[in-house]
C-alpha cells in the first residue's frame, strides 16, 4: 500500500513550494479549494512520485470533509504518514470591528479544519500510518500586532495543539509547528509593496523571507534527521524577534 504526505494550502505560496520539494522525494496529496488551481498546482509538482489532489473548502462543513477524506483514502487504497497544515487565511481587523463571519472563517481554515484532519488520520481508515504532523503557524502567534488578534489567536491555538498532541501521540507521532515572520507570497505581496510594508521590513535584519526558507525547515521537520524533535514551535523570521 502506497504511503502519502498530505499538504493543505498546496495551491499557493509556501504550501505550493513545499509540495514541489516534497514531491521530489515522496508521494503527495495536494489539498486546495479551487479545482482549477489544484490542477495547476499538480501540473507544477512533477511526476517523479505519485501526486493526488483532494479538493475541499476548509471553511465548510468539517464533518463532511472528514467523510470525503475517509472515502478518498479507502478508494485510492493509500495510507498517510505525514500531515502538513499550511492552509491559512488572515484579515486585518480591530477587535471592535471584527465581523463574526470573518472570525469563523479564520478559525475554520487555520485551526478547526486541522483538528478534523488529524482526528481522521488517527482513525482505523488510515491503518495507524500517521508519523508526523507539521502545523504552519505564524510569528503573529507570539508577537503582538494591532489588528491581528483573531488571526494571532487562531495561530496560537495551532502552537498549543502541537505541544499537547506531541505529548499525547508520542512516541509514534511527532508534532511541531513553524512560526514564520513575513514571507513574500500571494498573501503578503500587496502589503509588502506598500510604504507600510517597506517600513515593516526594516525591522527584519535578514530582510523578507522566501518560500524556500520555510520549505527547508519544513522538510527537516518531516525527515528522520529531526527524529528527536517534537512539541516545538520553531520561529523562523530573519531575526525579526531579536528586536
Ligand atoms: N506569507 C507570510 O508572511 C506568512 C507568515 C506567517 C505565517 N504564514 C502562514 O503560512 C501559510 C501559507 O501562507 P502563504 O503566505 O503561502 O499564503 P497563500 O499564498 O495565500 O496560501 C494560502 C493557502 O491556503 C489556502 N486556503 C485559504 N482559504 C482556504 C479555504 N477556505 N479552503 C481551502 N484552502 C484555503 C489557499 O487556497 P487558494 O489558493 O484557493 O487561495 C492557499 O493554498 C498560512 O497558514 C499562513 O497563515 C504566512
Amino acid at each position: 500500500m502506497d504511503t502519502y504526505t498530505i499538504i493543505t494550502g498546496a495551491t499557493s505560496g509556501i504550501g505550493l513550494d513545499l509540495s514541489k520539494r516534497l514531491a521530489k522525494e515522496r508521494n503527495v496529496i495536494l489539498v486546495g479549494r479551487n479545482q482549477e488551481k489544484l490542477d495547476f498546482a499538480i501540473s507544477q509538482v512533477g511526476d517523479k512520485h505519485h501526486v493526488l489532489g483532494f479538493a475541499c473548502d476548509l471553511d465548510s462543513d468539517r464533518k463532511a470533509i472528514a467523510t470525503q477524506l475517509s472515502e478518498f483514502i479507502l478508494t485510492n487504497s493509500i495510507q498517510i504518514d505525514s500531515f502538513v497544515h499550511c492552509a491559512g487565511t488572515s484579515k486585518v481587523m480591530a477587535i471592535r470591528q471584527a465581523v463574526t463571519e470573518s472570525v469563523d472563517t479564520i478559525f475554520n481554515v487555520n485551526i478547526l479544519s486541522a483538528i478534523e484532519f488529524i482526528k481522521l488520520l488517527l482513525k482505523k481508515e488510515n491503518k495507524g500510518a500517521l508519523r508526523n504532523i507539521l502545523l504552519i503557524s505564524s510569528l503573529a502567534s507570539v508577537r503582538g500586532e494591532k489588528g491581528n488578534s483573531i488571526y494571532a489567536a487562531s495561530k496560537g491555538a495551532l502552537n498549543s495543539l502541537a505541544v499537547t498532541l506531541a505529548k499525547e501521540l508520542a512516541p509514534k507521532v511527532r508534532v511541531n509547528s513553524i512560526s514564520p515572520g513575513t514571507v513574500e507570497t500571494p498573501m503578503t505581496q500587496d502589503f509588502i509593496a506598500t510604504e507600510a510594508g517597506e517600513k515593516h521590513l526594516k525591522d527584519y535584519p535578514l530582510g523578507v523571507g522566501h518560500c524556500e526558507d520555510i520549505t527547508n525547515l519544513a522538510c527537516f521537520l518531516l525527515s528522520d534527521s529531526s527524529r528527536w524533535i517534537t512539541g516545538q514551535n520553531i520561529i523562523i523570521d530573519g531575526g525579526r524577534s531579536t528586536l
